[in-house]
């Protein structure tokens, strides 16, 4: 193994050829904002995951947010309560307030670092409506457990896929196993549209709500009508006076969150891809999860259970308890040889100041705490080659060898 230093950047973005082409002829047409692209990439998005419905819009925290925000339509009042882990990004804790809810935390496993299922139960009450998993870095949730939880309860179960394109939990592909999936489309992950997000269902009903939200509440946003909408017809014209401009009309409180002709061009390339990025970061997730395991002493990762498969999102590290060094030294030592780090994420709850005033204090979330303190995530994307993985692996060698 050579000494030169390389560099090995978090991410990579690719706009393909197909997507540039499709934003030139797009921005040289009249409708740039949502249109057919958008509705041709929902389509293959839908087909990609395995859902009748998918829903575009413009970030992955709105996909979180109006997937909630349909409970509303389904007997759901504000401040009620939905079930999140304690650890994820802070979109998750943020998308539950925005969607007018309280969320209710629980702690993470600390070995997935997804909610920890036997702690569910004891967080319901009744006013809980939803529980919302998150697959952090594309390890799927126990969905089992959850939906059985969720069942029993009669609650809605809304997975946060943000991270998670590409994993798969016995046999389906996660996002499939919610009443409604909400995945992130902005560029650090492995379907982009540069910002956007889109939800999949395979319920119509839900997904004519979410074209609605996505849209101030308009009355009616189903496909057939918005592709007539200049028309002027829509199957609710008959509901309102004649001289009423269905365009018009709100029936719900709604967001303004659509995403436009440009993103979807973007996405639609991307998909042409996305197959071959996803077997590539498949192989750089076993690569190095198969070389990491001798760190097990002082540094852990993640892994896929046996009938799993984790959607390779980034890497993550966790110092074991104990280590003689802090996670500042060790990732400073990663930076100082080009290897880009993250810190990963903390307990929303008792690490994120802005959800203080739900009253929560340190040492509620032991395990999303011990994360919060205590790990890292690193890139593990389509252009990280063997040679970067080795590279990455000999520095963290030598760092142990010093420091341990
Ligand atoms: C778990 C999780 N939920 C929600 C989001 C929000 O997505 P976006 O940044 O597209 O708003 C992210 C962002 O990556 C995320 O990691």
């Amino acid at each position: 193994m050579s000494n030169k230093k390389l560099r090995i950047p978090f991410g990579t973005v690719l706009i393909t050829e197909k997507s540039k082409k499709l934003v030139n002829e797009v921005l040289n047409s009249n409708r740039v904002s949502g249109g057919k692209h958008v509705r041709e990439f929902e389509k293959r998005y839908a087909r990609l995951i395995g859902t009748k419905e998918a829903v575009a819009v413009s970030s992955g925290t709105d996909a979180d947010a109006l997937a909630l925000a349909v409970l509303h339509d389904l007997g759901a009042k504000r401040n009620d309560e939905i079930i999140v882990p304690s650890l994820s990004f802070v979109a998750t804790g943020n998308a539950v307030l925005q969607a007018g809810f309280i969320p209710i935390f629980v702690d993470i496993d600390r070995c997935t670092l997804n909610i920890a299922p036997e702690k569910i139960e004891q967080a319901i009450t009744e006013k809980t409506r939803a529980i919302m998993p998150v697959h952090l870095m594309g390890k799927p949730a126990e969905m089992d457990t959850i939906n059985s939880i969720a069942k029993k309860h009669k609650l809605f179960v809304i997975e946060d896929a943000a991270e998670a394109h590409g994993a798969v939990y016995k046999g389906k592909n996660v996002g499939t196993f919610g009443h409604m999936a909400a995945f992130s489309l902005y560029v650090a992950h492995m379907i982009t549209t540069v910002e956007g997000g889109i939800i999949v269902t395979d319920n119509p009903e839900f997904a004519e709500i979410l074209r609605s939200l996505r849209s101030h509440g308009r009355a009616c946003k189903c496909e057939s009508c918005v592709l007539n909408i200049n028309s002027g017809y829509c199957h609710k014209r008959f509901q309102y006076d004649e001289d009423t401009d269905i365009r018009f009309v709100f029936e719900r409180i709604g967001y303004s969150c659509k995403m436009n002709e440009i993103e979807a061009c973007i996405g639609l390339g991307n998909l042409d891809t996305y197959s071959e990025i996803l077997m590539k970061r498949r192989h750089n997730l076993k690569y190095m999860t198969e070389r990491f395991r001798k760190f097990s002493p002082y540094l852990v990762t993640i892994e896929a259970g046996p009938d799993e498969e984790i959607g390779p999102h980034a890497f993550p590290i966790i110092l074991q308890e104990g280590v003689n060094f802090t996670r500042n030294d060790f990732s400073n030592y990663l930076e100082s040889n080009g290897i880009d780090t993250r810190t990963l994420f903390s307990s929303m709850p008792t690490q994120c100041s802005g959800f203080k005033f739900l009253g929560y204090k340190l040492g509620d979330f032991p395990n999303a705490e011990y994360i919060g303190n205590n790990a890292i995530h690193i890139g593990i994307h389509q252009d990280i080659e063997n040679e970067h993985m080795d590279y990455i692996l000999n520095i963290i060698e030598g760092f142990i060898r010093k420091n341990a």
